[in-house]
């Protein structure tokens, strides 16, 4: 009886189509009319985007598009697409019935009869997984390309800056001598000069040094909170009157092993960096926090305590394409005199021979935010 049953429901053609397609769950398999209304669903439909069939069928599948891709004409020009070229395939961004997206690998085919376009079929495949997973990848490949790099400009720059240190130590020893001795006033004007130029050359030695982590640092236990409030004067008069300075400093933080004056120094090349890009004044926020985490070019490290440290405006932002450079050593937008493009290879630096690690959050439009991470004690 059960046999003649089945028998009878796997001759039946249209029925046999039905059962198929009902018992495919990993594909959303469903017809268009030409207009891109839904005319079948599928219960692969229902688990990839939740809607039971009479809540759909009869109404357009632009509904499954995120509004802007609907505003922008997508769904009908990859029906156009699809009936042109005789076939739609794509991915992207689509919205599930309870507002949730999921990225959506897509086909689109034509149906014709007799040469007439009567519709089209639709396989919709649910690929977030897979998408997320790849792109965490380009992203963990991203984050150790930029180390990467750092890394080998840090022992360019290291090389370089022990070499003209040494250099510098000799021509200072020298002038200071030669100023001992020198006895008309010009010859003495030329040697101070000279001295402060050299003196200026050793600075700048001395800040790619920290850049190249090969600064000595005299690491005490600091409470980062304290450090930033007694900071609060030279801060504010750093940032000038046409910015607000927000403090937002946790109490009883862990404390940290870090060099103090090098922390200030990090610290004031953020509010001044917030400073030069909002010349018509704005906002700059100091917060201070514990978090658990973890460096993002190891990301298989388990989370640990540090210190954050941010400093946040709501300048202009920096764009995209600059983000990966703004730590390198010399690279600044400012005109010549303004900027030396030392600030932020600093801080990186200074970050990372603490045992901690910095984090560039900006959009443009949106402000900057710099995070400094130290591991808590
Ligand atoms: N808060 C910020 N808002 C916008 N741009 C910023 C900010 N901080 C840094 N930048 C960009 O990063 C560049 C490098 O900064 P930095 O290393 O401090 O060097 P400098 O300040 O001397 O230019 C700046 O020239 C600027 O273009
Ligand atoms: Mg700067």
């Amino acid at each position: 009886m059960l046999e003649e049953r089945t028998n009878d429901l796997l001759n039946d053609e249209a029925r046999q189509f039905s059962l198929l397609l009902n018992s495919v769950t990993d594909y959303a398999i469903y017809m268009l009319d030409t207009q891109g209304v839904i005319r079948t669903w599928n219960a692969g439909g229902r688990r990839i985007k939740g809607y039971a069939p009479r809540e759909v069928i009869g109404s357009n599948f632009a509904r499954f598009y995120l509004p802007e891709d609907v505003e922008a004409g997508l769904p009908e020009r990859n029906l156009r697409t699809a009936a042109q070229e005789g076939r739609f395939v794509g991915e992207g961004w689509r919205v599930r019935k309870d507002g949730s997206c999921f990225r959506a690998s897509v086909v689109i085919d034509p149906i014709r009869v007799d040469g007439e376009l009567i519709g089209y079929a639709k396989v919709t495949r649910d690929v977030t997984e897979r998408h997320v997973t790849q792109q965490r990848l380009q992203e963990a490949q991203a984050n150790l390309l930029q180390a990467q790099k750092l890394e080998a400009i840090g022992k360019f720059t290291l090389g370089m800056a022990h070499d003209f240190n040494n250099l510098l130590t000799v021509i200072i020893n020298c002038q200071d001598l030669l100023a001992t001795k020198v006895q008309d006033e010009s010859s003495a004007k030329l040697v101070d000069t000279a001295l402060r130029a050299a003196e200026r050359g050793a600075l700048l030695t001395r800040q790619l040094l920290g850049f190249a982590r090969g600064q000595a640092l005299a690491p005490e236990r600091l409470d980062l909170s304290a450090v930033i409030r007694e900071c609060d004067g030279v801060l504010r008069r750093s940032a000038g009157d046409a910015v607000t300075l927000e403090l937002a400093l946790a109490d009883d933080l862990p404390a940290c092993a870090l060099d103090r004056t090098q922390l200030e120094t990090a610290v004031l090349n953020l509010v001044c960096n917030s400073r030069d890009a909002m010349p018509d004044g704005g906002r700059i926020c100091i917060h201070t926090a514990l978090q658990f985490t973890q460096d993002s070019a190891l990301p298989d490290q388990p989370p640990t305590p540090f210190v954050r440290v941010s400093v946040h405006d709501n300048g202009p932002g920096i764009p995209q394409e600059q983000q990966a450079r703004v730590f390198e050593p010399f690279f600044t937008t400012k005109p010549v005199g303004k900027g030396s493009g030392l600030g932020l290879s600093q801080v990186f630096g200074f970050t990372a021979q603490s045992g901690g690690f910095t984090r560039l959050i900006s959009e443009p439009g949106h402000g900057t935010r710099v995070e400094l991470y130290f591991p808590a004690m």
